[in-house]
């Protein structure tokens, strides 16, 4: 499968993931709890896919950069740290798997208010991130399309 597929079809399924997370309720408790662990190694897949691209900003992130890079970085650095604190807050409140052995400080309320605001935060800043990466996903998902027809 050619590299820019793989990233097409982890965007769509990252896509689709984080969707169906952001309403426990539909899901169930146990699938949501599951899936969102698991939608880390996804994640984790597609930083490593765009690994090139991180080394080199972070190289050249105070030298001359033109604008977008930069926004696109610090979303991100955003990004990623949204995402790590939702898995961090989602494992203190979690029911349906044991996650008291992690020395985890503070109440359920703050931790419950953490995941939900930083959920809702993270999702926006999901938005904005495919938002800007709009004209790749339309491109590759033609060049598919025409590669389909012609086969
Ligand atoms: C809902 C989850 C996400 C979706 C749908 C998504 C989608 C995309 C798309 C469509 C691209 C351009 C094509 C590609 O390289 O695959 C991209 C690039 C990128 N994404 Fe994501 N992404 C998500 C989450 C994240 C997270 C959590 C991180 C941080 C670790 C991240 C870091 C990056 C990086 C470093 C790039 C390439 C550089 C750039 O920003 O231009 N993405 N993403
Ligand atoms: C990308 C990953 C995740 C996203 C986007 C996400 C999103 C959400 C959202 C939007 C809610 C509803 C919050 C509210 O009603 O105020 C929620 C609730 C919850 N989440 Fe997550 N979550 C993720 C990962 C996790 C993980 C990894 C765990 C645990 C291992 C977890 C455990 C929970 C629990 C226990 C609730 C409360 C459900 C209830 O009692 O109504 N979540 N999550």
């Amino acid at each position: 499968m050619k590299r820019s597929y793989l990233k097409l079809l982890i965007d769509i399924v990252m896509a689709v993931a984080v969707i169906m997370l952001m309403e426990p309720h539909v899901t169930g408790l146990r699938a949501h709890e599951l899936g969102g662990l698991l939608i880390f190694v996804v994640f984790l897949v597609h930083a490593l896919l765009n690994w090139k691209w991180i080394a080199c900003m972070t190289g050249q992130f105070f030298t001359k950069l033109p604008m977008k890079s930069r926004v696109n970085y610090c979303l991100d650095a955003l990004l990623a740290m949204g995402f790590f604190l939702i898995a961090l807050s989602g494992m203190a409140i979690a029911k349906t798997i044991d996650f008291t052995w992690l020395p985890l400080p503070g109440n359920m309320m703050f931790w419950r208010m953490l995941h939900g605001s930083a959920a809702l935060l993270t999702f926006t800043a999901a938005g904005i991130h495919v938002g800007l990466h709009w004209k790749w996903v339309l491109c590759h998902c033609k060049k598919r399309n025409q590669e389909v027809v012609h086969a």
